[in-house]
């Protein structure tokens, strides 16, 4: 698995003591409201459970899973829920935790979806935003780190499901999309 990788972005203590400040921005801008955080399932995993344990407030947890479909490496806007009803967050404040900003379908077409559910508020927090020009009209409120426009494995991103645990934040050899996977 570690032959895979080109090059190291993120060491874990780096991703650590990143999210230390993260957390701490998060606590001071709803200290004195009650969160409802909606993690995005699978990629915000390890990133949710990192960072809601820097979050000292009252918190709930909710999760959801979808499906954004990619043509290889790049999402293609279609975004399917698997979940028949969305979370309850009628009049909570919602933050949307996500593993990666990218064209930002993703992350819009849940927004509308939750926006249906009248919450009293949305922001959206990502460990990464790509540099580059977004198709959906979404920018997210917290941000860990900016990355350029290149594929990331690790830490709960992966490449056809694989790489998830990975430690840490990397960038695959270019050969690995090239030939397919095992299993
Ligand atoms: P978007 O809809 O293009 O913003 O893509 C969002 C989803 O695509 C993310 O939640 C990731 O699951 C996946 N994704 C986008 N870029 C990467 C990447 O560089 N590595 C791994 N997954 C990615
Ligand atoms: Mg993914």
């Amino acid at each position: 698995m570690l032959d895979d990788i080109e090059r190291i972005l993120f060491h874990e203590q780096t991703l650590l003591s990143r999210l230390d400040e993260l957390a701490r921005e998060i606590t001071a801008s709803y200290r004195g409201q009650e969160l409802t955080v909606v993690a995005v399932l699978n990629g915000s995993l390890i990133f949710a459970a990192d960072l809601l344990r820097r979050i000292p407030l009252p918190l709930r947890l909710d999760c959801l899973r979808v499906a954004s479909y990619h043509g290889g490496t790049e999402s293609t806007g279609t975004v399917t829920f698997h979940q028949l009803t969305m979370p309850d967050v009628r009049g909570r404040h919602v933050l949307l935790l996500d593993d990666i900003l990218d064209s930002g379908r993703t992350l819009h077409a849940i927004c509308a979806r939750l926006r249906g559910e009248n919450p009293a508020s949305i922001r959206v927090c990502v460990l990464l935003r790509k540099a580059k020009s977004r198709a959906a009209e979404l920018d997210a409120d917290f941000v860990g780190f900016e990355i350029g426009d290149e594929f990331v494995i690790g830490y709960g991103l992966d490449y056809a499901e694989h790489y998830r645990n990975l430690p840490f934040v990397g960038v695959l050899r270019r050969e690995v999309f090239e030939t397919p996977l095992p299993g």
